[in-house]
């Protein structure tokens, strides 16, 4: 059995199920695909990485690059888990400031493109790996850090992915899990009224659960809470076409946009939670 599969029959069968199909779509989405314009760019090149780098969180969103810079110079020689770590964007950023990185996701593609992502970038993490963020196969407090960007929510049991980055984080080690979504937000809204996901251009991901912040805080049991960050308080392009979405490019997105930062913030649709391990 592969570690994935091992890593799938020790969950209970119905969440073997969900984490399943999350597998199965991620495994044909990879995060940074649907960004590439140019298809006559070899996917796994410099070029490749190079041309759809504007798009990916670090670049895209300062708060990240600057919560990178900023754990980075915490964590120098220090050892970091990411947890679905995608094409490994963020990680490299880690690597790049002197953090000794493993990288993990969920599915073989992403670990691909990471371990290739890294060979052309010339750094070297420690591992690179499949891993399920519902039952980590390392033992407990291996980890300085756990960095997880846009994933746990996504997983289908969000409790059970943070206490599993607790397990495996030594006491004092810090959570640094961004980009959950909320509610009550804007994108819940729209996605309440629309029944459709504006973020995605195709198929929606499996599992995407909306939480309040008093949800969130209260699944990071046995941590202390350093700060929890309201952040994409502005509505965003819609990927998708039709009427919907004119409706939502035309009429929605230019009012919201204009409500004062203040009020635009409190609706904002993820919240980002650094933590530490007591
Ligand atoms: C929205 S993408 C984010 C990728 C990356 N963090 C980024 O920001 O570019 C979600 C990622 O989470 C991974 N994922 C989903 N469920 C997971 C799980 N149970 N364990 C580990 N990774 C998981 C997916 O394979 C996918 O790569």
């Amino acid at each position: 059995m592969s570690r994935t599969e091992t890593q799938e029959a020790a969950l209970e069968p119905e969440l073997a199920r969900t984490s399943a199909s999350v597998r199965d779509y991620w495994d044909s989405h990879t995060l940074g695909f649907q960004y590439v314009s140019d298809p006559t760019i070899e996917p796994g090149t410099a070029e490749f990485f190079a041309h759809i780098r504007p798009w990916m969180n670090p670049y895209k969103f300062p708060w990240i690059m600057d919560r990178i810079e900023r754990e980075s110079a915490r964590l120098r020689g220090k050892h970091l888990l990411e947890i679905g770590c995608g094409m490994g964007f963020d990680s490299l950023e880690f690597l790049k400031r002197g953090v000794r990185v493993t990288a993990t996701d969920l599915t073989p593609n992403a670990v691909r493109m990471t371990q290739r992502h890294f060979e052309v970038e010339g750094v070297r993490a420690e591992d690179v790996r499949v891993e399920n963020a519902l039952g980590l196969s390392f033992p407990d407090e291996t980890f300085d850090a756990v960095w997880s960007n846009g994933v746990l929510h996504a997983t289908g049991d969000t409790r059970r992915a943070i206490a599993e980055a607790r397990r495996v984080l030594k006491t004092g080690g810090r959570a640094i899990i961004s980009h959950f979504y909320r509610k009550p937000s804007w994108m819940w809204t729209i996605h309440r009224l629309g029944r459709e996901n504006i973020e995605y251009k195709e198929e929606d991901p499996p599992v995407n659960e909306f939480y309040t912040d008093d949800e969130i805080l209260a699944m990071f049991e046995g941590f202390r809470i350093e700060e929890a960050a309201h952040e994409h308080h502005r509505a965003l392009p819609a990927k998708r076409s039709g009427l919907k979405a004119a409706l939502y490019h035309y009429g929605f997105k230019p009012a919201y946009n204009a409500l004062p930062e203040r009020l635009a913030r409190k609706w904002a649709y993820k919240l980002s939670v650094t933590a530490v391990k007591e």
